[in-house]
């Protein structure tokens, strides 16, 4: 085994015997799963935060993850992922029992954990995974938590029970209504600050959430703390790909953040970036989609 340990921690382990096997799959959501694999090294070091890139085969593309659990008997870490593209789609497809091609973690700076009071922790969609072990670390600082956890209906909802647990209050948002309260987690966080005093908050999801969310934040005066997702390709710092913009400066959300004070984010150029590649993403998805006999969601024939 090759470990090659930096100064802070960041560990890289290489594959043997049975690193980076399947050991659970579980559907969580209509288009996202949660898988369990063994990782030992990342599991060793892995703090809230934190994520790790993976290779589904050898010539695929490396894509970045958060740790949602881990355990450091076991050596297992959790993640959990939507489909929305090719590799999300051939990791969709492996099985208990099967082999990632390679693990590289855990990555970026942990979450920065401190006493604030009440917090309130905003997830949209996939983004309540980053969020759990935050919320583990939060409330083993002694905060009190507040939830607003949101999705497009019932379904799409992940981690509910989990949140739940650690919350003295969770509002449950669906854009359609399908379950809890109607409406954004915008919306919830108006309802929880007229209910009660926070300190800080947390909101992770998608860009666009993000963007919506802080800016109600900003307007209820609540400081808050963001976890970007910018497109990133090496992950370690050297390409540059995943840079944005906070407070006037530029920095590598790989290796700077990826959290980092959403009052600051240019949210505009973190939507731009994110949508630079999206002709060439879709194409290659389709050709992908295409060559399997499989039509992309919305080109489906009609029974
Ligand atoms: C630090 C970090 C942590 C992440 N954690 C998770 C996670 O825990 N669970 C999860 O489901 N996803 C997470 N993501 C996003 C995930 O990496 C992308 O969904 C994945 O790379 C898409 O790969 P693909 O080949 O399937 O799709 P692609 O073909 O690469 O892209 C398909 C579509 O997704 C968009 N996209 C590509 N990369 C990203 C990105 N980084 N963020 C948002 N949209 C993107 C494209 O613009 C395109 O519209 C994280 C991203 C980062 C940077
Ligand atoms: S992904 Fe290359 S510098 Fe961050």
């Amino acid at each position: 085994m090759f470990v090659i340990l930096g100064d802070d921690g960041i560990l890289f382990s290489l594959k043997m015997s049975n690193f980076f096997q399947i050991i659970k799959k579980e559907k969580i959501a209509p288009n996202g799963f949660l898988f369990r694999i063994k990782a030992p090294e990342v599991a060793l070091h892995a703090k809230p935060g934190q994520f790790f890139v993976l290779r589904v085969n050898e010539r695929g593309e490396r894509i970045p993850l958060t740790l949602v659990r881990w355990n450091r008997r076991s050596g297992t870490i959790d993640f959990a992922f939507q489909v929305i593209g090719k590799t999300t789609h051939l990791l969709s497809k492996l099985k208990e029992g099967d082999f990632l091609k390679d693990v590289l973690g855990p990555l970026g700076r942990p979450s920065e954990i401190k006493y604030y009071g009440t917090v309130a922790l905003l997830a949209g969609g996939f983004g309540a995974a980053a969020m759990l072990p935050i919320a583990n670390a939060l409330k083993e600082a002694g905060n009190n938590l507040v939830t607003i956890l949101g999705a497009r209906s019932k379904d799409y909802l992940i981690l509910e029970k989990e949140l739940r647990r650690l919350s003295s209050k969770i509002y449950v948002m669906t854009d359609d209504g399908s379950y809890g309260i109607k409406g954004f987690v915008k919306d919830g966080l108006e309802m929880a600050s007229r209910e009660y005093d926070i300190a800080h908050a947390y909101v992770i999801g998608p860009a666009i959430m993000m963007k919506f969310t802080v800016a109600a934040c900003q307007e209820l005066g609540i400081p808050n703390t963001v976890s970007l997702n910018p497109i990133m390709v090496d992950a370690t710092g050297m390409c540059g790909s995943c840079r944005v913009n906070v407070g006037g400066k530029t920095y590598f959300a790989c290796v700077d953040g990826p959290e980092f004070d959403g009052s600051q984010v240019d949210w505009n150029l973190l939507l731009n970036r994110l949508s630079a590649y999206l002709n060439e993403e879709k194409h290659s998805y389709e050709l992908f989609l295409k060559k399997k006999g499989v039509l992309p969601r919305g080109k489906e024939k009609k029974a």
